[in-house]
């Protein structure tokens, strides 16, 4: 039974990856990329994500590269939780939960707008990319909204997946703010301190909502049920 099992699982290999070897989309990038000396499952994953051609193509040469593409990557993820927010508001059951998560939806808005700023200031064309760290932190967070459960519970999975958000955001920004300085964009280093407080203060709001009361006015008691 192990045998036949084990037998299964090397027929399967064997199958798998010459499909995953033809499944690779952009061909070219793929060869270019195993040529860098990119192992071919990097290079199909790569070849295969959408968005992420345009960083590959570009290449990361100076300091102001790795700026360029960290506001482009920010554009994308704060684009990404303008659509996403309204839909977490609408389901969260605390009144404070929901309204903290509308006003940092208007927020995000914002840093949407500051990004645009900031690629002016850095002279940077149209080009954009796609996060897909915020893809899939999105991605989970709408899997738990269409959980069925306790209001509670919900409301501190909410908190614990847009933590997790604000987390991400608070590590790009602060990257972001320090390279900008580096490169003595003031105007720039500026616009990302203004949203990574503002970031960080969304962070603090939250677990405060957790810590103050919302954790203990009910779930436990209904789990113990
Ligand atoms: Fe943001």
């Amino acid at each position: 039974m192990r045998r036949a099992a084990r037998d299964h699982e090397h027929e399967r290999t064997e199958v798998v990856l010459p499909n995953k070897r033809a499944n690779v989309k952009n061909e070219k990038q793929y060869e270019a990329l195993k040529e860098k000396g990119m192992s071919k499952e990097r290079a199909a994953r790569i070849s295969n994500s959408s968005g992420s051609s345009s960083r590959v193509q570009m290449g990361l040469h100076s300091l102001d590269d790795v700026l360029q593409e960290q506001v482009k990557d920010l554009e994308s993820a704060e684009k990404q939780l303008v659509a996403a927010l309204p839909k977490v508001a609408e389901a969260a059951h605390s009144p404070e939960l929901k309204e903290a998560i509308n006003e940092h939806l208007e927020e995000t808005r914002g840093h949407v707008q500051r990004l645009e700023e900031v690629r002016g200031l850095l002279g940077m064309d149209r080009s954009v990319t796609t996060c897909q760290a915020m893809q899939g932190l999105v991605a989970e967070g709408e899997e738990l909204l269409a959980d069925e459960g306790d209001p509670v519970a919900k409301d501190a999975a909410i908190i614990a997946a847009a933590q997790r958000i604000e987390h991400y955001e608070i590590a790009a920004y602060g990257t972001a703010r320090t390279l900008a300085g580096e490169l003595d964009h003031r105007d720039a280093e500026k616009l990302f301190s203004e949203t990574l407080d503002e970031e960080s203060a969304a962070d603090k709001l939250l677990t405060k909502i957790a810590t103050g009361g919302l954790f203990k006015s009910g779930v436990n008691k209904a789990a113990k049920a």
